[in-house]
């Protein structure tokens, strides 16, 4: 059981941390997602898990609470229009042009960064590009790191990038495919909150800050993009998801194409 009480109480908490609010509609996926944790602490009650949790105020206890209650969904080659786009502005780089460095700014279990990391393998070979990815999530970023999948996750990786780039799990491992070392080594994965001030990451010709607007409310959202376009080159490009509208928000960014900005 869960009192109103409570769960104004956990939800605060998580709010702190990511500047996600869980309205009392998510009332549900709180008490579904925790139970596990309150279980594992051995509280009989998801009350009595709340209080431990206020009162003892175990940082890594709110890890595992963060991780639970952030939503994580992603697939590879999602929204396929940016890829085709990202390749376009590949095509169009200058010979001798600085390393071409893009950031998946709420990379979940990586599938994002790793498609990016295909496409620009695929264009540019395994040199001059970098990746990176961050994320909320510690149990996330632990997740990307390790780059182990199931098969049907890759259902939208080309066939071509399959046999190049992801290895068959046999035996134990059958049903899963890991991407391969060549490309991983040119992603790198780190933990990093969007809602505070950004650990030293540089600067990016293209920005992917998909899918986690959409958490947020108006300034919340304000706050995130003006925050990551600090890390946008001046001719970079930053994509959001396709259900994230920037309409309305004040921030310095002109529309290039749907779901695409630069910066006005
Ligand atoms: C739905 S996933 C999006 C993954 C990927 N970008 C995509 O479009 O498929 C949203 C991710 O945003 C992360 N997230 C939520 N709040 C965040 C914050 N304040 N800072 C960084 N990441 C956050 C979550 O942990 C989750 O992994």
């Amino acid at each position: 059981m869960l009192s109103s009480q409570q769960f104004d109480a956990v939800t605060q908490l998580f709010f702190d941390v990511s500047g996600i609010r869980l309205g009392e509609h998510k009332r549900p996926l709180v008490v579904s997602r925790l139970q596990k944790l309150a279980q594992e602490k051995g509280c009989s009650s998801l009350d009595e898990y709340v209080d431990t949790l206020l009162r003892q105020a175990d940082p890594m206890e709110m890890v595992k609470v963060v991780d639970k209650l952030t939503t994580n969904e992603t697939y590879f080659f999602r929204e396929p229009q940016h890829f085709d786009c990202l390749a376009r502005l590949v095509a169009q780089r200058k010979p001798g042009a600085a390393e071409f460095r893009v950031w998946s700014a709420a990379s979940s279990s990586g599938e994002e960064a790793y498609s990016i990391a295909m496409l620009l393998a695929d264009k540019l070979g395994l040199k001059g590009w970098e990746v990176l990815g961050t994320d909320l999530s510690t149990q996330m970023v632990e997740s990307a790191r390790r780059a182990l999948y199931t098969q049907e996750r890759a259902r939208n990786v080309p066939q071509s990038y399959l046999k190049q780039w992801c290895l068959k799990g046999q035996g134990a491992y059958a049903g899963t495919l890991l991407i391969d070392k060549s490309l991983r080594s040119r992603v790198r994965f780190i933990g990093a909150n969007l809602t505070q001030t950004l650990p030293e990451i540089g600067y990016f010709d293209v920005i992917f800050l998909r899918n986690v607007l959409i958490y947020f409310d108006n300034p919340g959202k304000e706050d995130i993009v003006n925050r990551v376009l600090t890390r946008l080159k001046p001719q970079g490009f930053l994509f959001t998801g396709h259900a994230e509208s920037l309409a309305n928000l004040n921030v310095p960014l002109k529309a290039v194409a749907p779901a695409v900005y630069s910066l006005r």
